[in-house]
């Protein structure tokens, strides 16, 4: 089945805003996280059944310094995830995460945990 595709300049955003500065984003524009640590995007995806769930993270990060970010599902940690350079900040590369989803509604939040924050989101597909 076709991924249900929510867009990071949707989502809910603390510390950070949603840019369009950069080229080749999805939708209207990507996620800025501020560089800090603790600077989040955090979506909410509906699943249609619970269980554990493919999700695709799109991302630009224009340095050669990793930003990884902590992936937590319904305000519980899953893991947390690398998102190394992609180069410059024109160029998306995907991360693919499992994540363990409710029925209905659920919040993915990606934090960054780093005084960097996280790199730029573009969207997260649900597939
Ligand atoms: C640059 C870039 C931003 C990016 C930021 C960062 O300012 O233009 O899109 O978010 O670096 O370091 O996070």
């Amino acid at each position: 089945a076709a991924a249900t595709r929510y867009e990071a300049e949707n989502a809910t955003i603390s510390q950070g805003a949603a840019e369009s500065n950069h080229s080749g984003f999805s939708g209207t524009g990507f996620v800025n996280a501020d560089n800090v640590t603790g600077s989040y995007v955090e979506f909410t995806v509906n699943a249609a059944e619970a269980g554990s769930r493919t999700v695709t993270i799109r991302y630009a990060n224009g340095t050669s310094v990793n930003r990884p970010m902590s992936v937590a599902v319904n305000g519980a940690a899953v893991q947390t995830r690398d998102f190394p350079g992609t180069g410059d900040w024109d160029t998306w590369a995907d991360a693919t995460l499992t994540v363990p989803l409710n029925a209905g509604a659920n919040t993915v939040r990606l934090t960054g945990t780093t005084a960097n924050g996280g790199p730029n989101v573009d969207y997260l597909d649900l597939s």
